[in-house]
């Protein structure tokens, strides 16, 4: 499918930052991607451009994902959409890194680039490098036609639209959509079931609606941020599937509202970030209503015996948090990519409650084109 950006023009809207507007465009941006790639009749997704037949895909013994920053992150939420769609084994690794420690490249392993500009240096060295060892490297890109996609053998569109705002929102939750959408295509060539196929295809669907419904909550959030935007540094946790989501928040808040934030497993609190605990360094919990939803409130518990305070993101209040903010359920697998559209709200309410420049945050660049 061709998408015309032309339709979304880069003026912006009524809003008063290009971030504010993008968060709002997610709604449009997350129909986009799925648009025309559904297939109903076999439970399963078609993508023209992957150049990736059956029998190659089926060969796939491992995946690796390659990217910087928020589309690193977007990685780790692929490598497990993989994981558990298509029973790959997968991770995902800074490109930066991967390129510098002259890594092994196997023959058999899908490689996958990321990337919002499809220009960003580290990551196009890293492919560069992959191709000429041979892989087979796939891009997960924004702008069509970018070097990064140019290099690629194949890949998937994100489709989010020009993303101005050098801080990433839409893109960030198209290109997990996108994952999503090449999990489930991976997975139905291997052995995911027709009923499970169905199943990600009407959560897919769903999320155009849940994303309007957190966003409807935005008011609510704001109040949110003027309480916690004099923290002295803030936490961020997760499990799993709430992890990366963890991750690229803090990240989020760090680039647009300069307050210091760190992200751990929740599991590995208890291991070292637990000593930093105390009122003035606030935790936020990604708390998906999966299997372990038991074990991440043992660690709110943890976090209140230390007197710290816990703002909840989560599907149903959570008496352990001082606050909760509730977002619509999914299929546990699309989890993620709802509960990181309230923390983007957090990010940029505290960026705005601090007098922050939001669309051009200091010392950074929209896409990072040198080593
Ligand atoms: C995200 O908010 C960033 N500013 C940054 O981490 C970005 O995701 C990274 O530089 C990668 O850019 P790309 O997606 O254009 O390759």
């Amino acid at each position: 499918t061709t998408v015309e950006w032309e339709a979304e023009s880069y003026d912006m809207g009524g809003h008063d930052t290009y971030m504010h507007k993008e968060i709002h465009e997610q709604v449009d941006a997350v129909d986009r991607v799925l648009r025309g790639r559904i297939d109903d009749r076999f439970s399963t997704v078609r993508l023209g451009g992957l150049n990736l037949d059956a029998r190659e895909a089926r060969g796939v013994r491992r995946v690796k994902i390659l990217g910087c920053g928020s589309a690193y992150h977007t990685g780790l939420i692929g490598a497990q959409l993989i994981e558990e769609l298509a029973r790959i084994p997968a991770d995902a690794e800074p490109a930066s890194e991967f390129r510098y420690r002259n890594p092994v490249v196997d023959p058999d392993t899908l490689y996958i680039a990321v990337s919002q500009s499809g220009e960003t240096y580290d990551t196009l060295a890293a492919v560069q490098e992959l191709k000429r060892k041979g892989a087979r490297v796939l891009g997960v890109v924004n702008v069509v036609g970018s070097a990064i996609a140019r290099e690629t053998d194949g890949g998937v569109y994100v489709h989010a639209g020009p993303e101005v705002c050098v801080v990433s929102t839409k893109c960030f939750t198209n290109t997990a959509v996108a994952f999503a959408l090449l999990a489930l295509h991976l997975g139905r060539i291997r052995d995911l079931s027709v009923a499970d196929g169905k199943r990600i295809i009407a959560g897919l669907r769903k999320l155009p609606e849940q994303i309007a419904e957190v966003l409807g909550g935005e008011e609510e959030i704001k109040k949110l941020a003027a309480e916690y935007a004099n923290a002295k540094s803030m936490m961020f946790v997760g499990r799993v599937r709430g992890y990366p989501v963890a991750r690229e928040a803090s990240l989020k808040l760090k680039e647009v509202s300069y307050v210091h934030a760190e992200a751990y497993p929740a599991s590995e609190l208890k291991h070292g970030p637990l000593a930093l605990i105390e009122p003035e360094v606030p935790t936020v919990a990604v708390l998906p209503d999966d299997d372990l939803l038991e074990k991440n409130r043992a660690t709110l518990e943890e976090i209140k015996a230390r007197s710290g305070r816990i703002l909840a993101v989560a599907h149903r209040e959570q008496e352990k948090a001082d606050h909760t903010i509730v977002v619509p359920r999914n299929e546990v697998e699309l989890d993620p990519i709802l509960m990181g559209i309230p923390l983007q709200l957090l990010a940029y309410h505290t960026a705005l409650a601090l007098g922050r420049d939001i669309d051009k945050p200091r010392n950074l660049a929209k896409s990072v084109t040198v080593e």
